[in-house]
């Protein structure tokens, strides 16, 4: 049974790297067209694309080494850790749900907002595979980026119906997550997605 998640999980590694390499060309939300933004749009894509990478190669181990009970302990603990190693020279990335397992993962009012279109976009069948923006804010302008993340069999272990999880899992998250959201999700669905930031000069301000 481990065995047959782990397999999944890695054909969905590849199904989800093979995006992250594909997106070369600008997308229409990037309204700065300066040397700076596309050099932070390269930033972003590429820890966006590690930090994803990074998580999926420490979540299918853990899954094949302890289970999925174990495995929670990586999204806990190893994902924010490694969402600050990528995390570097005033670029930060980190993940957001609109219903979030973690509070802390509670999307800002521009992230709230762009996953609410992924969520419509998906729902007409055509979403993106990334958005960007280059948005004002107190400490000058910023690249926003977000790489959307769908649910994929794995994520169901622990993303599903809650009904389908063994009591140890579901003891296991009610002590970590008492308001836990991030549940009853269906193959498919947009789960969240990796959200970075990359600060921009003042002289690429829109
Ligand atoms: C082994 C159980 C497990 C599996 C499998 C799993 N997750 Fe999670 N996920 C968690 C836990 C636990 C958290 C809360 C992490 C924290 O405390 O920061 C979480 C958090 C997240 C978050 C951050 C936002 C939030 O809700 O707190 C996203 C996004 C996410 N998971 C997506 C996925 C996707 C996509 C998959 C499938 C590729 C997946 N997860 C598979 C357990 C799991």
């Amino acid at each position: 049974m481990r065995v047959g998640i782990v397999g999944v999980l890695v054909v969905a590694l590849a199904g989800v790297a093979a995006p992250f390499a594909a997106q070369n060309e600008a997308p229409a939300t990037l309204t700065a067209a300066a040397p700076e933004a596309t050099v932070a749009l390269d930033r972003a894509r590429e820890a966006a694309a590690g930090l994803g990478r990074d998580l999926l190669a420490r979540l299918s181990a853990e899954l094949a080494a302890g289970g999925p009970v174990s495995a929670t302990r990586v999204c806990a603990e190893v994902a924010p850790a490694l969402a600050a190693a990528h995390s570097r020279d005033g670029l930060t990335v980190y993940r957001v749900s609109a219903r979030p397992r973690n509070p802390a993962g509670r999307p800002d009012p521009w992230e709230a907002a762009e996953l609410e279109r992924l969520a419509a976009q998906l729902r007409a069948g055509e979403m993106p595979a990334e958005v960007s923006a280059v948005v004002t804010t107190e400490d000058g302008p910023v690249l926003r980026y977000l790489k959307p993340l769908r649910i994929v069999t794995p994520c169901l272990r622990c993303h599903g119906d809650p009904a389908t999880f063994s009591p140890e899992l579901t003891a296991a998250l009610a002590e970590r997550y008492p308001a836990d959201e991030g549940v009853g999700y269906r193959e498919g669905d947009l789960r969240g997605a990796i959200s970075v930031t990359v600060p921009l000069t003042a002289a690429t301000a829109p």
